[in-house]
């Protein structure tokens, strides 16, 4: 009805002169998915009673029926618990915050105390306000790991002992809870009134990111793992999680964990959050276990959303709003059986660099949209154009609302296209637009090149195209702009032996010869290609015979995201296969995020030119990821 009504509807104070009118219509309605929900992140930031509640009003008007409220963390515990007082006391207060992103180094940190939590009466008038708008709040108290702000106020919590504070950076800390009984007494106890607090049905238990460092050298969890024949320290977590697991069903609770809870076996009637991929998911569901898709690719909202470089800074990713919008939570490998454990799909928002609620809600909305509908509607009914036209009205709705909402319908989507020559084709999400462009550095009037979308724009010299959308005349969007720097490789082909990662293959291997680098900051965006633990082999080859004296390589360094410089590089060509160049000990630790690497060659004639660039390897102890493969990115191969 609501949706139905002048969008007046939705202001804070009756509007007058308004023709309370809606059509007349039949509606015949249901949802897809029974589990349609949004995740908020309250412990790397801290959002009040008043900004939750608001948060809780936009879910209601999308039909999503769960608030996942993630309320504890390494760097803070904002829940109040009676039987604990210092969980709050120490728990909720670090000495400072991250400045900037995690992987600009040397890490700084501001000197403000900073933190807050929900006393127990708080979370019941939160509680009983999302259940006046049909929503369950699902609490997260995270476990095994990411529990240092826990271990930081009751330290006999870890497995060192040692005195901790709640944790001021970003990451995963190695500090996780050791599986003592007293551990479990406090747990039970803090779910004791965490499940009076929560009427629903479930409790999400985390399970995600619990490195086993400190269990591996504690004698304690040795120990246990010989008495309860557990094989490895995967099997302890799922002891872990078992045993929490049969508390909270024995008091009528049921639990939800990230995907990890599938390693070392899957509690019996766990619910699983798949967020690594949909992987997870479709083992759990094989396995009859009930899903709730919410993958890191179409569902983390604290990714970028834009690639322009000026978007507020995020964590990294991108995600724009079609992408979101494109996203089947059922995966079609599951046959019909198996689907219907796919309970439904779920958005989250997490807040590292999310401060407040301006942030919060320029990263949430219009992708929570976007997610509403891939929630609710069937798939043969949803249509992204239908959408984008449905948005004009809703951009209405987020300003009488006075919400902050991202608009890039009026931003310029380029893609460059390198088939022996190099085409830039732009366009936007809004069909009522025009764009025009520039070649001379100037900011695009009507007056400039009017872009033709079928042929686009053919790059002939090395200098920087803008570009800018207008509707009715009017500049919308921001200008798009991009420098070109032609070479002897730019528009030639290239083929790779081991394709990048889905997730980091920008538009493609022509993307490291269209003569644009990518960014200096973000590794997501439409240039880098990533490797995970694989080499770079690439041969290029030329329409003509080429003389080549020069190569230059871009490499991106972000080691707290598992990137890491390559260790080698080997250069021959086809005609003279025994001048090979080979750099070796390439791999230093940097504080760059962007690596060039200019190579002298000495190679004439040459018609296919071989490239291999070896991974780091395996990441060392001691380092994010430790164990997990290295990511190696690549750019622009400048040729000269
Ligand atoms: C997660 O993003 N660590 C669940």
């Amino acid at each position: 009805m609501f949706q139905l009504l002048p969008v007046e509807i939705y202001a804070d104070r009756f509007k007058k002169n308004v023709v309370w009118e809606i059509p007349t219509v039949n509606i015949k309605d249901q949802p897809r998915y029974k589990y349609r929900g949004m995740h908020l992140d309250v412990a790397r930031h801290f959002f009040d009673v008043e900004t939750v509640k608001k948060y809780i009003d936009q879910l209601a008007q999308r039909k999503i029926n769960y608030f996942h409220w993630h309320l504890t963390e390494d760097q803070g515990w904002r829940i109040e618990i009676k039987k604990y007082p210092k969980l709050t006391e120490v728990g909720a207060w670090r000495n400072g915050t991250l400045i900037g992103h995690y992987n600009d180094q040397p890490h700084q940190f501001t000197n403000e105390k900073y933190g807050g939590y929900y006393t127990q009466d708080e979370i019941k008038e939160i509680v009983k306000y999302a259940s006046s708008k049909f929503i369950t709040v699902i609490p997260e108290i995270e476990m095994p790991g990411h529990a240092q702000a826990a271990i930081a106020a009751y330290p006999e919590l870890g497995c060192t002992g040692e005195k901790l504070n709640v944790m001021r950076k970003w990451g995963i800390s190695d500090n996780v809870y050791c599986p003592t009984e007293e551990t479990f007494e406090f747990l039970e106890n803090v779910l004791t009134e965490v499940i009076n607090l929560f009427p629903g049905k479930y409790i999400h238990i985390g399970g995600d990111e619990c490195p086993k460092t400190q269990w591996k050298d504690s004698d304690f969890c040795q120990n246990l793992m010989k008495e309860e024949d557990l094989k490895d320290a995967y099997e302890l977590q799922s002891y872990f999680i078992n045993r929490i697991e049969k508390y909270l069903n024995s008091k009528g609770k049921q639990i939800i964990g990230w995907d990890e809870i599938l390693e070392g076996g899957l509690a019996p009637n766990a619910t699983v959050m798949s967020w690594r991929g949909t992987e997870g998911g479709i083992a759990a569901a094989k396995e009859k276990h009930d899903v709730i898709m919410t993958p890191t690719s179409h569902c983390y909202f604290d990714y970028y959303q834009s690639d322009h470089p000026e978007e507020p800074l995020a964590i990294g990713g991108f995600l724009p709003l079609e992408k979101v919008y494109s996203f089947d939570p059922t995966p079609k490998s599951l046959n019909d059986d198996e689907a219907n454990y796919i309970l439904g799909v779920q958005a989250n928002v997490w807040t590292e660099y999310i401060p407040d609620l301006k942030q919060l809600e320029y990263m949430a909305f219009p992708r929570m949209d976007a997610l509403a509908e891939v929630a609710w509607t069937n798939i043969n009914q949803k249509s992204f154009e239908d959408f984008s036209y449905r948005m004009q009205k809703q951009f209405d709705r987020y300003k009488i609302q006075n919400i902050n909402a991202a608009n890039h319908f009026y931003e310029l989507n380029a893609s460059i296209e390198v088939i022996n020559k190099i085409d830039v084709f732009l366009n936007t999400l809004a069909t009522d637009s025009e764009i025009y462009y520039t070649n001379n550095g100037n900011t695009p009037t009507i007056n400039d090149f009017k872009l033709n979308s079928t042929k686009g724009i053919n790059i002939t010299e090395s200098g920087t195209i803008k570009a800018l959308a207008f509707k009715d005349g009017k500049a919308s969007g921001r200008v798009w702009e991009s420098y070109f720097d032609l070479h002897k490789a730019s528009g030639q082909q290239i083929e790779l032996e081991n394709m990048p990662h889905e997730k980091y293959s920008g538009n493609g291997p022509a993307s490291l010869i269209n003569g644009v680098k990518g960014s200096n900051e973000r590794y997501g965006d439409a240039e880098w290609l990533g490797f995970n633990g694989k080499d770079f082999v690439a041969k290029i080859k030329f329409e003509k015979a080429t003389d080549i004296k020069n190569i230059n390589f871009r490499f991106f360094s972000g080691e707290g995201q598992w990137i890491y410089q390559p260790k080698s590089i080997r250069i021959f060509s086809n005609v003279d296969k025994t001048n090979v160049i080979v750099l070796t000990d390439l791999y230093q630790a940097s504080k760059e995020k962007v690596i060039e690497k200019s190579v002298k060659v000495d190679l004439n004639q040459v018609k296919e030119l071989s490239i291999k660039v070896e991974n780091f390897g395996i990441i060392p102890e001691g380092n994010q990821g430790a164990g997990y493969p290295a990511w190696l990115f690549i750019d622009e191969i400048t040729v000269n």
